[in-house]
């Protein structure tokens, strides 16, 4: 943890207080507050009972002995019992008489000639058919359950195909966002130790075609794990082709039965790797298990998002992210509901393509996060007003907090000041939503996630993990266990205990500062250690400055955040040049250039300040909190006594106002 976290103190107030709206409550799955409180006590008093109900509303090939295993820091749930993910996504909603029912309701970016998008949709019977065939294909390649897949396409319904298809015969998915460079496809495929790809000619994304098998066969000079690659011809450009261990998807699934059978998982079987950042240079694989997650992804959708049997569903986020695995895919279709791709850009060709797509799928659920919403307020709302949005009923945000002037507007110009905004709060790691307000019940304020969902007991305590009172800043952690907790790092045990179960003694720390109202509300307040939320993802300070130290010009960097209008947090570098090397804007651009290389462009930093040199501790340590302060223009304040060179800070701010 950083120095930055003994006292967070807090200035924000809100007041403003919103009903849920009149009759939203009928219909809904949680109706009144009564029942909302007796299920959330049921959760903390009797937590096996309450979560074992919900895993009975889904499939198991065997049940469990026990609901929950529990010995800090790991979790068993649903011990003993079998289960299959894809099963309960398709074959158990087929059962339930949804077959004919659209699973995927796929558009594409392009406009075509006659100015409409490409559309697909795809029902669950069509998916199990689809998911079957490649599953079946994977299992002739040899991909075995146990094995760790890479998934690198672009949002396309062969995203959930692919992801669906592992989940059926076992094989953990890794998912890797499509915006990401090469060099981040080397480093997790060589964590994974994954030996096959599954990726695509090119993405669709404001007009461009992303090469991404172009990154793949750049990644893969650099390793020879890979024995396969699986490239589904999507965007028709041409693409190198490596004999042997290229394989197109059309070959993989010709000749294959649309039969496949559904491996019964054991619940604590892996069902994927996911790749987040941490505080250290090298991204953390979280790793989730089978049957908590199924029904922690279930429950959540379910009831944050209130799905019924006619909502059409549209989750804006990538597959690449937790937002994307857990609320595009798999909670959604856990429900049987109608869940929404979008291929591209929102602002492709204009900012108004969001609504436009409301309109025309007359979407009733609508979920994206506030750097989105930021974007739109941005651009206007004319562009939202000359759509009919009068087909949705709940709004959520995710990824970073919500800043009240952006909930105030997603509420008046997007919700007609009629529906319910569920802003929620979670992480790769929790797998599900964990602070959110519950759409029929929960009156809400702007700009914070509310109370925790059932099961989640949530606190702000001290380092000592003390519990703090109303409206004290401190460290927001989890005391109990919940079912899609993450089962560890992968490959990396020690780190697991040490990243979250060391800093506050006995329970989960987020990394997250946070305070509660009177009310019991949390208000969070962002990350308490070195990582950078940037438009709702998180990126590890320390990996950026590792690709700008890999530049020959460069000796040393430091990287932090810095407020942005758009992004939420923005990012600042500061780079210490190498003797005899000289600070240009053409250096500037070719840094830039290293880290959306090695990163991505997510990571590509807004700012870039040469320094002689960097201002650290005695010990060494570089002294972020005066870099932040620089970078965001305020006044240098607080203890500089430490400092290694006192020159340093005076010498940063004069090129700041230089
Ligand atoms: O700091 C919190 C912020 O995003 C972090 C989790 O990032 P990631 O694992 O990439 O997952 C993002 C999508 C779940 C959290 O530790 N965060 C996420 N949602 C919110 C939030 N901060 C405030 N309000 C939220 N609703």
């Amino acid at each position: 943890m950083s120095e930055s976290n003994t006292g967070i103190e807090s200035s924000m107030q809100e007041n403003r207080l919103f009903s849920p709206p009149a009759g939203f409550a009928e219909k809904a799955w949680i109706s009144s507050r009564e029942q909302y409180e007796t299920m959330y006590r049921q959760s903390i008093d009797e937590p096996e009972v309450f979560w074992g109900n919900a895993a009975n509303e889904l499939h198991w090939f065997e049940k469990w002995t026990t609901v929950l295993d529990w010995k800090v820091p790991d979790a068993r749930w649903f011990v003993g019992a079998k289960t299959n993910m894809a099963y309960n996504c398709l074959d158990h909603q087929i059962a339930q008489g949804r077959g004919n029912k659209t699973a995927i309701l796929y558009e594409g970016e392009p406009l075509q000639s006659d100015g409409q998008p490409q559309l697909r949709h795809i029902t669950f019977a069509q998916l199990r058919d689809d998911v079957g065939r490649f599953a079946n294909g994977l299992k002739k390649l040899g991909v075995k359950k146990g094995d760790r897949v890479t998934i690198y396409l672009p949002m396309i319904p062969e995203a959930a195909v692919a992801m669906l298809a592992c989940a059926r015969i076992g094989a953990s998915h890794s998912v890797i966002f499509g915006g990401f460079s090469s060099q981040a496809i080397v480093d997790r495929v060589a964590d994974a130790k994954s030996t096959i790809i599954i990726t695509a000619d090119g993405g669709n994304r404001r007009g461009q075609v992303v090469p991404l098998k172009a990154n793949v066969d750049e990644a893969l000079k650099s390793t020879d794990l890979v024995r396969k690659v699986i490239i589904l011809k999507h965007t028709g450009n041409a693409v190198g082709w490596t004999e042997g261990r290229d394989v197109a998807w059309s070959d993989v699934i010709a000749g294959q039965s649309t039969d496949c059978l559904a491996e019964p998982m054991d619940s604590e079987d892996p069902l994927f790797v996911l790749y987040t950042s941490g505080s250290t240079g090298k991204p953390k694989g979280i790793v989730h298990t089978t049957g908590g997650y199924m029904v922690g992804t279930y429950l959540t959708s379910k009831y944050v998002f209130d799905l019924h049997e006619n909502d059409v569903y549209w989750c804006t986020a990538d597959v690449g992210w937790i937002t994307g695995h857990s609320y595009v895919v798999y909670g959604p279709l856990a429900n049987g509901a109608t869940t929404v791709m979008y291929e591209g850009a929102p602002n492709h060709p204009d900012f108004s393509r969001f609504w436009a797509m409301v309109e025309r799928h007359k979407v009733s659920v609508f979920y994206t996060a506030p750097t989105a919403i930021r974007a739109f307020m941005k651009a206007g709302r004319e562009l939202v007003d000359k759509h009919d949005l009068s087909s949705l009923r709940l709004l959520g945000s995710v990824g970073e907090p919500i800043n009240p002037e952006a909930w105030m507007w997603y509420r008046e110009v997007i919700g007609h000041d009629k529906c319910p905004i569920v802003d929620t709060w979670w992480q790769t790691e929790t797998g599900m939503i964990m602070i959110t307000p519950l759409a029929g019940v929960t009156p809400t304020k702007p700009g914070t996630a509310t109370l925790p969902f059932f099961g989640v007991d949530a606190a702000i305590v001290d380092r000592d993990g003390t519990e703090l009172g109303p409206n004290q800043g401190g460290l927001l952690v989890i005391r109990k266990p919940w079912p899609s907790m993450l089962r560890g790092i992968f490959n990396d045990p020690d780190r697991y205990v040490k990243q979250y179960w060391s800093d506050v003694p006995g329970v989960y720390f987020t990394g997250d500062g946070a305070r509660r109202d009177g009310d019991g509300y949390f208000w969070i307040m962002g990350r308490v250690d070195d990582v950078i939320n940037v438009s709702g993802h998180r990126l590890g300070t320390a990996e950026i400055e590792s690709a700008l130290v890999s530049h020959d010009s460069v000796a040393e960097a430091a990287v932090v955040g810095m407020p942005h209008e758009m992004k939420g947090q923005g990012i600042a570098a500061f780079v210490v040049l190498k003797t005899g090397k000289l600070p240009s804007e053409e250096l500037k651009k070719a840094l830039m250039g290293v880290v959306t290389k090695s990163i991505g462009a997510l990571a590509r930093p807004d700012q870039i300040r040469f320094t002689e040199t960097l201002p650290k501790t005695r010990s060494g340590k570089i002294m972020r909190r005066l870099l932040k302060e620089v970078a965001s223009g305020n006044e240098i304040k607080g203890d500089t006594t430490t400092l290694e060179d006192f020159s340093v800070l005076a010498k940063l701010k004069e090129k700041d106002e230089g």
